[in-house]
């Protein structure tokens, strides 16, 4: 064996379990109660978890926006993701008009491929169909090179982004021929452009009116529509980054209809409520959707119980503090987006260290459940022929968030001070040590691009 892990505890998304595990060539090649046979190294994991490596399914690393670009490189921001216990995370290359799907990633994995520090994948965003619809002839080409998922903005409109509902429509009923899984960003855009309007006419143009131009009803409204029309042409759909409780809600409905509906939250959702608008710093908090009140933060725990959402992800998208500052004296000039790509599954580990979410649910929604559902069929999960990403989590260590211990290159963190029963102490990215006791240790250029398949649940 290349690498022994002896006397660890296993968590799988339905299962705990003493075990040894042993590593070849980067897969996990057996599992247990002991091994007795040899091995290059052997870490003793006693008193610790042996968990799958994160799975991060919604960043935006080296994100064009406006003037400038999201803090975190593909280098820095997938450096921060094994610092986290993550070993794979997903990126969004934007399509932009004129330009193919395939060409798009391509340029997007080019840019990630020299200083990758952990495996990575790509959705798309689809923006422009083009004339007479010709991209939708490139969805079969842009799956077969591992593409099996896209992304539409249902806002966004002055970025150039945004879809209507027609575009929305046909993405739908062709991604679901092919077995696509179409993902969508739900806020009503006119609703929350005609309220930025008014407040900023009338003089209010502090953090609290994002949330007050896009509170939980204009979210709610164009998750109800998206489920609608996917429901109508029978198409799978996945929610992204949901933060409201009414989306929550109709989400479950059209489940226990049996739609093929999915749904993603975030941690920011989770921890935070809208009040941090309220604070001296409220705009480092600003991101879309916005961060709703008390109700809906406590019915997306729920949801997470309960298993109507899915997975959780980061959206990942920092921005530096002087960039943030942009937007002192009005709203509408903070670079939306938060960091998070560290800490979400230690956060999440945490919740179950302290008894809101089980191990296994942690395990379930930041890496189980996001690998299969978006065809990544060697992540996520330990179990014999996966690749060997494997986390070593110390339950008993006391961890306080702070820019200064995170492995980015942003400058702030919504995280700041917040504490955490427990955190990883060793990340494996396929077999290979990348972060060891607070520090990374591995090789930039490691990381792969994944070819993913078809989602296994769709
Ligand atoms: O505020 C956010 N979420 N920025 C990133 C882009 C997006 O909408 O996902
Ligand atoms: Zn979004
Ligand atoms: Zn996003």
């Amino acid at each position: 064996m290349d690498l022994i892990i002896k006397n660890g505890t296993v968590i799988t998304g339905s299962q705990t379990f003493r075990a040894d595990i042993g590593v070849e060539q980067g897969k996990i090649a057996v599992i247990a109660e002991r091994l007795a046979c040899e091995a290059l190294s052997v870490v003793d994991a006693a008193g610790l978890y042996v968990l799958p490596g994160g799975v991060d399914v919604h960043t935006h690393l080296e994100l064009p926006v406006g003037a400038t670009v999201s803090a975190d490189s593909y280098h820095a921001g997938t450096r921060a993701a094994v610092c986290g216990g993550v070993t794979t995370v997903f990126d969004y290359p934007t399509q932009q008009q004129g330009k193919g799907i395939v060409q798009t990633v391509a340029e997007r994995r080019a840019l990630a491929e020299a200083g990758a520090c952990c495996d990575y994948a790509f959705h798309c965003a689809i923006t422009d169909l083009g004339a007479g619809d010709a991209l939708l002839k490139e969805f079969q080409a842009a799956a077969d090179y591992g593409i099996t998922s896209f992304k539409c903005y249902m806002v966004y409109r002055k970025a150039g982004l945004m879809v209507d509902d027609g575009v929305l429509l046909k993405i739908l009923e062709k991604a679901r021929d092919i077995g696509i899984l179409t993902a969508v960003h739900a806020e009503n855009h006119d609703v929350l452009e005609s309220r930025i309007a008014g407040y900023s006419a009338e003089g209010k143009t502090s953090p609290w009116y994002h949330y007050m131009s896009r509170p939980e009803f204009v979210e709610a409204e164009a998750i109800k529509r998206a489920i609608h029309w996917a429901a109508a042409v029978k198409a799978p759909l996945y929610i992204v980054h949901l933060a409201c409780k009414e989306g929550l809600e109709a989400i479950a409905a059209a489940r226990s209809q049996g739609y093929p509906m999915y749904a993603e939250t975030c941690p920011q959702y989770l921890e935070f409520t809208c009040d941090v608008y309220k604070q001296e710093l409220g705009r480092n908090f600003v991101c879309s959707p916005s961060i709703k009140g008390p109700e809906s933060r406590e019915a997306l725990w729920q949801g997470i119980r309960q298993g109507i959402i899915d997975t959780v992800a980061t959206d990942h998208c920092p921005f530096m503090q002087a960039e943030k500052d942009w937007g002192i004296q009005d709203f509408t000039k903070i670079p939306n987006g938060c960091a998070g790509i560290e800490n979400r599954y230690p956060y999440m580990l945490g919740a179950a260290n302290t008894g809101r979410i089980s191990f296994s649910k942690a395990v379930e929604v930041c890496a189980e459940k996001p690998a299969a559902l978006f065809g990544c069929t060697d992540k996520g999960s330990i179990s014999v022929g996966k690749d060997a990403d494997i986390v070593l989590y110390d339950p008993q260590k006391d961890f306080e968030i702070s820019v200064k211990n995170m492995h980015s290159d942003y400058d702030h963190t919504i995280w700041e001070g917040i504490r955490l029963k427990g955190y990883p102490l060793k990340t494996f990215l396929r077999g290979q040590l990348v972060f060891d006791q607070g520090n990374y240790v591995g090789v930039p250029g490691t990381g792969r691009y994944i070819t993913r398949k078809k989602s296994c649940l769709i």
